[in-house]
């Protein structure tokens, strides 16, 4: 059964950087026990804070050459549209640090439908580990998330067919309520489930009531999916700040 830590911060900034400071222990462990690093970055907008930081010119970066990046879910987007969570890993990223270009995995989005999309990537996957795709899904080091206003997680969205999933790692979904209002691709709870390590980033008081209830009320993950965030044998960490966090129990 996963080991849950809750670590509240004041803000934002500390949620960044306390967040850098996980994401880089996780490497220096995974790097020293197994050689390498994969980390399954979340989209969204908290955790650029948090991209740039990890490239900031005079601060502790990763080992990119033993470090490599994933997709946790994507809009079916080209990767140069704003939308996608591609693109913001670029910008605040990947153009400000020496990533090896085959240390990236983005989600194929260049391809006819979603599905096939989630197929492609979930081939990607069975490649870079090679498993095969009908087998368990591969164990990654850490896997960054988000909690969306109504309880989703990477695009897990309430009462969504891809929460039933479990036979494939990765699916697609249409959009859910919250914008864009476009179809994903997204990992499926058998991959979620099998990290080493889940991050949870949650920052403002618009994420209060779904947090409160992820970690109080114990909701079926139909209304809050992040509630199906269990990995076997892993860690769940939720990193929130004070906002996120205003209806806690103290
Ligand atoms: C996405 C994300 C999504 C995100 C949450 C929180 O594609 O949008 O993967 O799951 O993490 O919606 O988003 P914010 O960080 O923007 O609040």
């Amino acid at each position: 059964m996963a080991t849950t830590d809750l670590i509240v911060t004041s803000g934002p900034d500390a949620l960044a950087a306390d967040a850098a400071e996980h994401i880089l222990e996780a490497a220096r462990q995974a790097i020293q026990e197994r050689g390498r690093f994969t980390l399954v970055l979340s989209g969204g907008s908290t955790p650029e804070k948090m991209y740039r930081l990890l490239t900031e010119p005079g601060r502790p970066t990763l080992d990119w050459s033993n470090t490599y990046l994933f997709f946790g879910d994507e809009r079916f987007v080209p990767p140069e549209d704003s939308r996608s969570n591609f693109s913001m890993v670029k910008r605040s990223l990947l153009d400000r640090a020496s990533v090896p270009g085959d240390h990236v995995f983005p989600v194929p989005t260049d391809v006819k439908t979603p599905a096939d999309a989630a197929d492609k990537y979930a081939q990607t996957l069975g490649k870079f580990f090679s498993i095969p795709v009908d087998q368990k899904p591969p164990k990654f080091d850490m896997i960054l998330l988000g909690l969306g206003d109504d309880g989703h997680t990477a695009s897990l969205f309430p009462g969504a067919k891809a929460l039933n999933a479990q036979d494939a790692w990765v699916t697609w979904s249409p959009p859910g309520t919250l914008p864009p209002p476009v179809d994903r691709i997204t990992f499926t709870y058998p991959v979620l489930n099998a990290a080493r390590q889940v991050l949870f980033l949650v920052s403002g008081a618009k994420k209060a009531e779904a947090l409160r209830d992820v970690l109080e009320r114990h909701p079926s993950p139909t209304v809050r999916p992040a509630a199906g965030v269990r990995p076997t044998d892993g860690t769940v960490t939720w990193l929130v700040d004070e906002a996120a966090a205003s209806l806690l129990k103290k």
